[in-house]
């Protein structure tokens, strides 16, 4: 049998078409409205799939994707939001710098598999001035709670929100911002949400540097000189059991200060079960290696964990 130009023209829009079912790859679908997400999820809840959540506010880099990634190992379907949420920004002028790439987050939200991308429209979150308020206690007082007042009660406000209107199965968050973890796990325990709260290891760059969409603000000179404060937690993980801690975290906070265009905000040893300050390191638990700095304007903050050589506790 001969085909004409024309069969051959049919069956390419045929294969273009299908291509990503056989290639068992989902196309993105993009969702703005509480009804759209109703919509498409309820169905599939109805089917008994699992749904895994990735909140984030946009400007996609290897560090979100990497959550993609996990999520897609969790559930059958993968929702990503994104929303720059205005109520968690506590110094007003960093809210309109904060970067927005949506057709870029798109594509790459695209290559990497996920099957929906919530993009609410910010009349929809938050119709009417509403305070939130939630005691998150001692959590809010310290490290990121007390530089930036307000900025966790935000964050749970957020959340939330989205996960009344996703309401998936598993939530995922990025070790990155450890206390946020902590922060979302009181919120879920106050409001009892039952999904799993999954966590991702940091992405970093080829020196250290965590990736972070705020760092594209940096200047080239600042990009360089940014992982000092990986150097400084890496010092302090790398002698955490064998040495003194005053001394290992006095060393550590004189090299992030003796850079004069970093103005370091803190840098402590919290335990990582109950996060709580460590004043003596004991050799059988975890910890987590916390600092935050500025340079050039920007905040950098990192953590690192460690755990003992005995095994995680
Ligand atoms: P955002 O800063 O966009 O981060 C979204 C998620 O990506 C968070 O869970 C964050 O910890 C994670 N993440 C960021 N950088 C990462 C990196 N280098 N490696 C691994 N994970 C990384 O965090 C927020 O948004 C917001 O506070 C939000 C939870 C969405 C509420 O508005």
């Amino acid at each position: 049998m001969q085909l004409s130009n024309n069969d051959y023209f049919i069956i390419s829009i045929i294969l273009r078409t299908f291509a990503p079912y056989f290639l068992s790859r989902r196309t993105l679908e993009i969702l703005k409205k509480e009804k759209d997400l109703r919509n498409f999820l309820d169905p599939l809840k109805a089917d008994k799939k699992t749904i895994a959540f990735v909140p984030t506010m946009g400007s996609l880099h290897k560090g979100h994707l990497s959550l993609i990634e996990l999520a897609k190992k969790e559930a059958d379907y993968v929702v990503c939001s994104i929303f720059v949420n205005p109520t968690q920004f506590n110094d007003k002028m960093d809210f309109p710098k904060y970067p927005k790439e949506f057709d870029k987050d798109i594509s790459l939200l695209e290559e990497a598999g996920c099957d929906f991308v919530f993009i609410p429209y910010i009349e929809d979150i938050y119709p009417e001035q509403e305070t939130f308020y939630i005691d998150l206690g001692k959590l809010d007082q310290e490290l990121e709670g007390k530089r930036r007042p307000g900025h966790f009660v935000g964050v749970c406000q957020i959340v939330n929100k989205l996960m009344n209107l996703v309401q998936p199965d598993a939530v995922l968050f990025g070790e990155k911002d450890l206390q946020q973890i902590k922060v979302v796990e009181k919120l879920f325990e106050k409001m009892e949400f039952t999904s799993r709260i999954i966590s991702g290891p940091t992405v970093r760059d080829s020196r250290g540097l965590a990736l972070s969409s705020r760092n594209e603000r940096l200047s080239e000179e600042g990009l360089e000189q940014a992982p000092l404060l990986y150097n400084s937690l890496k010092y302090v993980k790398d002698r955490l059991y064998t040495e003194p801690l005053d001394s290992i975290l006095k060393t550590a906070r004189a090299q992030v200060m003796a850079n004069k265009n970093f103005g370091l905000e803190y840098l402590f040893v919290y335990s990582l079960k109950d996060f709580k300050r460590a004043n003596e390191i004991d050799p059988n638990k975890s910890y987590a290696v916390l600092g935050a700095a500025r340079l050039e304007g920007i905040r950098l903050i990192d953590n690192l964990i460690v755990h003992p050589k005995s095994g995680k506790v």
